[in-house]
């Protein structure tokens, strides 16, 4: 019985290192091991052994049960290692690279700004309404109080695209569309980009953004735009901003006044940015002008507004201390992803 055991123990040792693969073991383990292998044999053989022998034989099948069963384990454990980092070796992965970071995008620095804008200008209760870019001279300028051969236009350098049309130079064009198919109260805020014929330089550039406000209704007053840019002055650049208003002229507003603001720099001190006043001009503002009103088919004589238009850019060049301003138009993600 000694030797049976010990011929299958070695058969089987013969044969495990000769597996070559986890399926090979498995196969084995099956052969010896199943119902119909030779260790379920000698159990079976077991009751023809003398009972005086039964103990130890039995436990001899045992030993070789237990024995074979771990030297299969073990050689799965191998195989299934080896097959693994074959398996790795061919699918050409570095797990110990670093993971690749993912880009995430994000709103543009001039829109981020723009955006700050508009929410505080919807928890004052303006709507959001954005006019065309390619806009007819009549609402770019004549319905604004421009006359053909009215000075300010050379203010305002113009693409034109034919005679009549032209690439809107401000966002005030929204306003007499906006008095034509509304009815007072009308309180609108209106971001968009504009265009102006100059020379691209590191100062001015031929496209910017500007928003707009505007607001009429009966008993509009002086007293309530100045109120209104106060607290927006506040809202936009924090407590301890200081504002100073001056008259100023624009041919759609009477009286016109522009605002300015400390200079965010130097504090007032005075400094390059702001030319040495320790002021920086932030908007043009006034009482819409009843003409303009009118071409709008609004009564001056009942309603009366305010508007007012800011420029975006030279804002965020100052807040941020930017030197060009081409570089917010050149996607170079090095200078966009600081913000
Ligand atoms: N449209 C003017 C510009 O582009 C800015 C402006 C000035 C808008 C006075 C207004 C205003 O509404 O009342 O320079």
């Amino acid at each position: 019985m000694k030797s049976k055991i010990e011929a299958i123990r070695n058969q089987f040792s013969k044969d495990i290192e000769d597996a070559k693969s986890a399926k090979d073991v498995e196969a084995l383990k099956v052969k010896y091991l199943g119902k119909k292998g030779p260790v379920q044999d000698l159990m079976r053989g077991l009751k023809d052994v003398t009972d005086a022998d039964r103990p130890h034989v039995g436990k001899w099948i045992n030993d070789l049960k237990e024995d074979l069963m771990n030297a299969c384990m073990r050689s799965l454990n191998e195989l299934e290692q080896k097959e693994e980092s074959e398996r790795l070796s061919h699918e050409n992965i570095d797990v110990t690279l670093p993971g690749r970071r993912h880009h995430l995008g994000r709103r543009h620095i001039v829109n981020q700004f723009m955006d700050e804008i508009v929410d505080i200008f919807i928890e004052m209760g303006f709507s959001i309404q954005e006019g065309p870019e390619i806009e007819s001279d009549y609402y770019n300028f004549e319905a604004l109080n421009f006359s053909k051969d009215h000075p300010a236009r050379d203010m305002q350098d113009t693409f034109y695209i034919t005679e009549d049309m032209l690439l809107r130079t401000h966002t005030t064009n929204l306003q007499v569309r906006l008095m034509e198919t509304q009815k007072p109260p009308i309180r609108v805020l209106s971001p968009g980009r504009v265009y102006r014929n100059e020379e691209i330089s590191a100062r001015s550039h031929v496209f910017f953004h500007q928003v707009e406000a505007m607001y009429i209704d009966k008993g509009v007053t002086f007293g309530d735009l100045i109120a209104t840019l106060e607290s927006f002055l506040v809202k936009l650049f924090g407590a301890g901003i200081k504002s100073r208003f001056r008259p100023s002229y624009f041919p759609f507003v009477e009286p016109g006044l522009e605002v300015d603001i400390q200079c965010l720099l130097c504090r007032g001190k005075g400094c390059g940015i702001c030319k040495h006043s320790g002021w920086l001009e932030v908007l043009g503002a006034g009482m819409i002008h009843p003409e303009v009103l009118r071409n709008g088919g609004i009564d001056p004589e009942t309603y009366t507004g305010y508007a007012w238009g800011m420029g975006l850019e030279r804002m965020i060049l100052i807040k941020h201390r930017i030197k060009d301003i081409r570089i917010l138009t050149q996607n170079d993600l090095r200078f966009l992803e600081q913000f």
